[in-house]
């Protein structure tokens, strides 16, 4: 990657920053633009960082924005595409499905075609296991697994892969497709279910459990996450689908109860305890399980998570017990109303 410029969309955002930082940390002759349109997901935080850095420019702008995306490939021709940006929480796109898919589905679109226009080497659609919809006690998703999805979000998702294949088969795109599991890790917004439990945790606050708390994830540390990017950019056949996943199926009861031993190991004096559990009302269309099948990134290209559940879990605990400013700075009116909407009539 080293002397390339690559566009990463949505750059500012949770798995976004993680990964700029990633790659500013591994090559230094690297140009890397950062567009964003900084949704209420986003605190600017994640790049404070950077604001020295000439490698990185941010650019404050809508992925939809044909006319501005165009100006911004012939201004810096970047070699390669990641694209992150999207409307990313399950729950939102229950209470507003429309701008999932303005964003997702006619987002990406836009990016592809001003990607085939300027001739990138490589585009990189950061995708999601939940396209496949649910499995059942048994099984993982293969990259041949059907495509069902269950949610707007993941149905809009599912939307640009479809895109970005048509566009391979279509056009000759040199287009790739990721599709990981649930990522945990720094800067992660607290409307996913990880942050949510430190947050509460945090705030003395009952930590919601959807149903009967039994449904599984396979969470894969975002570090991990990131180098698997790196490694699909760098030896991906295009056309291609790999599944990203972290080896690490749990419930969600499990993991609630897993954080908040971490939590009242980390602070004994604040009352930190089961107690705090609240088993509220079913989210709608609830996949049960989701879990993937790593075996072809890890025969074809070599790649493997590397970060154990232990580790990676501590190291998030530590970093929201460090960063408690970042925490408390997230918690605006939009996420006061949402948190309300969201929680308040299950
Ligand atoms: P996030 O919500 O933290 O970040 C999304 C970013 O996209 C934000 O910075 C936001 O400002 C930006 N954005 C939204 N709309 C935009 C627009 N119209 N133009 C430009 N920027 C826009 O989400 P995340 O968790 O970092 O997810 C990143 C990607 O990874 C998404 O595509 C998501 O579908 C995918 N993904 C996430 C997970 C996960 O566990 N978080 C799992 C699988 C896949
Ligand atoms: P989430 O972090 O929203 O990711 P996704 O829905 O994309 O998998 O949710 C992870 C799991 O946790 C999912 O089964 C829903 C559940 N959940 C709760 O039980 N309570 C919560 O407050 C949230 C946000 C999620």
């Amino acid at each position: 990657m080293e002397g390339m410029t690559l566009l990463v969309t949505g750059g500012a955002g949770f798995i976004g920053s993680n990964f700029v930082h990633h790659l500013l940390e591994r090559y230094s002759d690297i140009a890397v633009i950062d567009l964003d349109m900084l949704t209420y997901a986003v605190n600017l935080a994640n790049l404070s960082d950077l604001e020295a850095d000439p490698r990185h420019t941010f650019v404050r702008g809508d992925i939809c924005d044909r006319k501005m995306v165009d100006r911004l490939f012939q201004e810096h021709r970047p070699d390669m595409v990641i694209n992150f940006a999207a409307e990313s929480h399950v729950d939102r796109s229950i209470l507003e499905p429309d701008v999932f898919v303005r964003t997702n589905v006619l987002g990406a679109q836009c990016l592809l075609g001003a990607a085939r226009e300027h001739e990138v080497e490589r585009f990189l659609q950061v995708s999601t296991d939940e396209v496949y919809g649910s499995l059942g006690p048994e099984g993982l998703f293969t990259e041949d697994t059907p495509i069902d999805p269950s949610s707007p979000y993941s149905a809009s998702k599912a939307g640009a892969d479809l895109l970005a294949l048509a566009y391979n088969r279509t056009f000759g795109s040199p287009v790739l497709i990721t599709r990981c599991s649930n990522n945990y890790g720094p800067y992660q917004f607290p409307e996913k279910l990880i942050p949510v439990i430190i947050m509460n945790c945090l705030e003395g606050r009952p930590i919601p459990v959807y149903g009967d708390g039994m449904n599984v994830r396979d969470w894969l540390y975002v570090g991990d996450h990131c180098s698997a990017i790196c490694r699909v950019l760098k030896r991906g056949r295009p056309g291609e689908v790999y599944n990203v996943g972290g080896n690490n199926e749990c419930t969600n009861i499990d993991m609630v109860r897993t954080i908040i031993r971490i939590m009242a190991d980390r602070l004994p004096d604040a009352g930190i305890d089961e107690s705090l559990i609240s088993f509220v009302a079913d989210r709608k269309g609830h996949d049960r399980r989701y879990a993937i099948d790593a075996s072809k990134i890890a025969s074809d290209l070599g790649w493997e998570p590397t970060t154990s559940f232990e580790r990676g879990m501590a190291e998030t605990v530590d970093w929201s017990l460090e960063n408690r400013g970042w925490m408390d700075s997230v918690i605006s009116k939009d996420y006061l109303n949402y948190y309300d909407r969201n929680y308040s009539q299950r």
